[in-house]
C-alpha cells in the first residue's frame, strides 16, 4: 500500500524527471519540419531527429541517440569538424558542451532559437543561432563565436552550420560552370569519403559555381517527391560546402566560409558571427524546396518584394558596347520609349578624361563623366529620357580600377595585391582593397556623388568584373592578412548599407560580369541580378533553370539581344529568345535602329504583353514541368497562389522533323475552378502553336490531369 506522502513524493519525482528531460531536449519546428537536440549525459548537444514536422511526444520514439552538433577539433572527433580553434595558450582542441538556450518569437512565423554551447575549460563560448520562418519552412542558421582567454584565439574552421544524416542514399545536386556558363546542373551520389564544393576567389566568388545544393535522401532528387534538402549560403565572398560520409555511410554536411588561406585572429569579447546558412528539408521533392525559397526572397529578402516596382529596361550594352555617343544614345533613348520600355539603361563606357574609357584597358575608377562623349553630362540624358516618358539608368563598377587611371596613380595602395609581386590584371583592373576604411568611403562616394549630382538617376547597375588573385592588403597588418577575405565582404557590405539607407528607392541590379556574384547576403540590398553575359537563348534555358531552383524569377534579369550573340554562333528566332526572357524579367540589350520594323513590331508587342502577366512571374509559384536536362521539350509553369492565373511556358530546345507530340499536365491549380486558355506572345496568332486550343475552358482538374497536349 502506498501512502498519501509517498503518493506525493512519487508525484514530485516524476515532475522533477520531466521537467530535467524537457529542458535537455530542444525542437525547433517550422510547419513542416522539425530539427531535435538533445544533450546527452556527458553534455554534449546531439542532433537528434531533422525531418517532417514531428511532436515532442514522439521524439524518443524516432530520434536516433543523435551526432555532434556543432563538433570542434578535440577529443574523439575525426571527421571535418565544425569549428578548429587555436586557444591563446597553444592548446588546439576544444571540448564543447551545452551551456543554455533560448527560444523566442520574432514576429509572427519567425521564431529565433539559440543554443549556448561552452568549452569544458576554456572561457570560449559557440552560440548556435536558428532562425526559423515557419511558413516558409526556411531556415537561417548561424554561429557566434566568443571568448574571453588572456590572450588572442585563432579560428582555422568556423562554419555556420553542420547537420548530419543517417541513410542508405545521399545524391546531391551542385549548381556550378564558368563565365556565361553559369549555374549547370550535376547530380552525383555521395559514397567513402568527401565531396567539397568550394570557391576560393573571395570577390565574383560564384565564378566557377554557387554555394547552393540539393541534397536528396530518397534516391535522385525528383521534382514532386522524396525527402530533399535544399540549402545556399548568404555570402558573397569564399565559400565551402563539406559533405563527408563516415565510416557508418553517415552524412555530415558543413557551409559556411572557405577557411581557406583564412585563419581569424579573435580578440577577447570580439563577436566573430559567420554568415548564415539558408536551408529547407521538403518531403514533397525539389520542386516544394524551390517554391519555398521564391516565397521566403518575396516576405523577408529585402528589395524582392512584390511591392516593388519592375522596370521593363533597354540596355545599351550589346547595342554599342564602349562606342556611343550623345546623339546615338538619345536616339536609342528615343527608340526604347518608342517600344514601351520603362527605363533606358546607360552601361560601361560613359566617364574618364585622361584615360578614357574607349575599352577596358583604361579609365575604370575615374567616375566623371567624358567629355567627348557626352558634352553635356549625364544630367543631359536623364532629362532626355525624361522628356520621353521613361527612366534613366546607369552602370558602374566602384569596387575596381585599371592601373591606368588617375585613381591608381593617386591611390596605388588602395589596391589588393602581395607586396613584392608583379600586379595581376584581370580584364585589365584590379580590385580596390574594402577592407580600408577609407576605401569603403571614396566606393560610398562614387555612388552618392552620381546619385547627387544627378537624383533622377532611377537605376544602377553594380558590376564586378574579376576575383581575388594575388591577395594582400597594404591595410592589414602583417599578422592580420588572411582577415582580407572576410574584412572585404564586411567593407562591401558597410557601403551596401549606407547607399540603401540613403537611396532606398533607386533600383540596383546586382551584376559581376554575369552571374559571379548571387547570394541571399548581397541579394537584399539589390532587386534585380544579372545571372549570365550569355543571352543565347538556348543557353539561358539551362541558366535559367538552375538559377531558379534557388533564386527568385522576377529578380533575374533576362534579355533579349541580337543573333548570333557576342558569345555563341546561334541563330535563333526573335519569338524564341522574347519566351525564353519572358520566363523572368524581361528587357533587351540591343540596338533598336538594326531592327526591322516587323522585328521592332512584334517587340513592341511582347513588351506590351509582358507587363499583363509579370505579375505571375513576380508571384506565382514555379512548377518545372520538362527539364531541359532530360527532353528536348523543356516547360515550366507559375501558378498564382489565389489559383486564379497561371502561366505556363513551353520551348522546343530542337525542332523536331515530325513535331512534338507531348502531354503538359498542369500544377498548382484549383480542380474545381474552369480555366480558359489563352496563348500569349504569338503576335496577333501569326506565330500560334496551340490554336486548337485557344480560348477554350477546362477545369483546373482535367488540366492537371489529363493536361493538355503540345503538337509543335
Ligand atoms: C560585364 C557585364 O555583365 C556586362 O553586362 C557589361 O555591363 C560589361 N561588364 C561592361 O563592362
Amino acid at each position: 500500500m502506498v501512502s498519501v506522502r509517498n503518493v506525493f513524493v512519487l508525484f514530485v519525482l516524476v515532475a522533477i524527471a520531466l521537467v530535467s528531460v524537457q529542458a535537455q531536449t530542444i525542437g525547433i519546428h517550422t510547419d513542416a519540419t522539425s530539427l531535435v537536440f538533445k544533450v546527452d549525459k556527458s553534455g554534449e548537444l546531439r542532433q537528434c531527429y531533422f525531418g517532417g514536422k514531428v511532436e515532442s511526444s514522439t521524439y524518443d520514439a524516432i530520434a536516433t541517440s543523435g551526432f555532434a552538433a556543432h563538433p570542434a577539433y578535440g577529443k574523439d572527433y575525426v571527421y571535418e569538424p565544425a569549428l578548429r580553434v587555436v586557444h591563446a595558450d597553444g592548446n588546439l582542441t576544444t571540448e564543447l558542451i551545452y551551456a543554455n538556450h533560448d527560444q523566442r518569437q520574432l514576429q509572427e512565423g519567425i521564431t529565433l532559437t539559440q543554443i549556448v554551447l561552452k568549452d569544458k575549460f576554456y572561457p570560449l563560448t559557440v552560440t548556435l543561432n536558428y532562425k526559423t520562418y515557419n511558413h516558409e519552412n526556411i531556415i537561417e542558421q548561424w554561429t557566434e563565436i566568443a571568448h574571453q582567454e588572456k590572450k588572442d584565439i585563432t579560428l582555422h574552421n568556423f562554419f555556420s552550420s553542420h547537420l548530419t544524416f543517417q541513410q542508405p542514399e545521399y545524391w546531391l545536386t551542385s549548381f556550378s560552370g564558368n563565365w556565361a556558363k553559369e549555374m549547370n546542373m550535376a547530380e552525383v551520389q555521395l559514397k567513402d569519403g568527401s565531396k567539397i564544393l568550394e570557391s576560393k576567389l573571395g570577390v565574383r566568388a560564384n565564378q566557377f559555381g554557387h554555394a547552393a545544393f540539393l541534397l536528396a535522401l530518397d534516391g535522385p532528387a525528383q521534382e514532386a517527391q522524396g525527402t530533399v534538402i535544399g540549402g545556399t549560403l548568404a555570402w558573397p565572398g569564399s565559400w565551402k560546402l563539406s559533405f563527408e560520409t563516415d565510416a557508418q555511410n553517415n552524412l555530415k554536411v558543413l557551409a559556411g566560409i572557405n577557411p581557406f588561406a583564412s585563419q581569424y585572429t579573435l580578440k577577447a569579447k570580439e563577436v566573430f558571427k559567420t554568415p548564415a546558412l539558408l536551408y529547407t528539408l521538403s518531403t514533397q521533392g525539389k520542386g516544394e524546396v524551390t517554391r519555398r525559397f521564391h516565397k521566403w526572397a518575396r516576405n523577408h529578402n529585402g528589395m524582392h518584394k512584390s511591392e516593388r516596382p519592375r522596370y521593363t529596361l533597354l540596355n545599351n550594352w550589346e547595342a554599342t558596347y564602349f562606342d556611343f555617343n550623345e546623339a546615338v544614345l538619345k536616339q536609342i533613348i528615343a527608340d526604347a520609349a518608342d517600344m514601351g520600355f520603362d527605363l533606358f539603361l546607360l552601361d560601361d563606357g560613359w566617364f574618364a578624361n585622361k584615360y578614357p574609357r574607349d575599352h577596358d584597358r583604361a579609365g575604370l575608377g575615374d567616375w566623371e563623366v567624358n567629355k567627348m562623349k557626352l558634352p553635356n553630362g549625364v544630367g543631359e540624358l536623364v532629362t532626355e529620357s525624361q522628356k520621353k516618358n521613361i527612366k534613366f539608368g546607369i552602370w558602374i563598377e566602384p569596387e575596381m580600377v585599371n592601373p591606368k587611371s588617375e585613381l591608381y596613380e593617386k591611390h596605388p595602395d588602395w589596391i589588393i595585391t602581395a607586396p613584392n609581386r608583379e600586379l595581376d590584371l584581370s580584364r585589365n583592373q584590379l580590385i580596390l582593397d574594402l577592407s580600408n576604411p577609407k576605401v569603403q568611403d571614396h566606393v560610398y562616394g562614387v555612388v552618392d556623388n552620381l546619385l547627387t549630382q544627378n537624383p533622377d538617376i532611377a537605376y544602377l547597375k553594380w558590376d564586378c568584373n574579376r576575383y581575388i588573385t594575388n591577395a594582400g592588403s597594404s591595410y592589414l597588418p602583417a599578422n592580420q592578412q588572411t582577415h582580407l577575405w572576410i574584412k572585404y565582404v564586411e567593407g562591401l557590405f558597410n557601403v551596401l548599407k549606407k547607399v540603401r539607407s540613403k537611396y532606398p528607392n533607386v533600383y540596383i541590379m546586382l551584376c559581376s560580369g554575369g552571374g559571379g556574384r548571387i547570394d541571399y547576403g548581397t541579394m537584399p540590398f539589390f532587386d534585380e541580378y544579372w545571372i549570365s553575359d550569355n543571352t543565347d537563348a538556348l543557353d539561358r534555358i539551362f541558366i535559367q533553370w538552375g538559377t531558379t531552383h534557388f533564386f527568385p524569377p522576377i529578380g533575374l534579369a533576362s534579355h533579349v539581344s541580337v543573333v548570333p550573340n557576342h558569345i555563341t554562333q546561334r541563330i535563333t528566332p526573335l519569338k524564341f529568345r522574347f519566351d525564353v526572357a519572358m520566363a523572368a524579367k524581361l528587357g533587351m540589350d540591343l540596338q533598336p535602329k538594326d531592327m526591322t520594323a516587323d522585328e521592332k513590331a512584334f517587340s513592341r508587342n511582347a513588351i506590351k504583353e509582358y507587363s499583363t502577366f509579370k505579375h505571375i512571374i513576380q508571384d506565382g509559384d514555379l512548377y518545372r514541368l520538362l527539364s531541359p536536362y532530360e527532353n528536348n521539350r523543356v516547360a515550366l509553369m507559375y501558378t498564382l497562389s489565389n489559383q486564379r492565373e497561371a502561366l505556363v511556358f513551353s520551348y522546343l530546345k530542337q525542332k523536331e522533323i515530325y513535331g512534338n507530340n507531348q502531354i503538359l499536365y498542369m500544377h498548382g491549380l484549383d480542380p474545381k475552378r474552369n480555366y480558359t486558355i489563352k496563348e500569349v506572345n504569338n503576335y496577333g496568332m501569326n506565330y500560334s502553336r496551340i490554336a486548337h486550343l485557344e480560348g477554350k475552358s477546362f477545369t483546373g482538374e482535367f488540366l492537371m490531369t489529363h493536361g493538355v497536349r503540345f503538337t509543335m
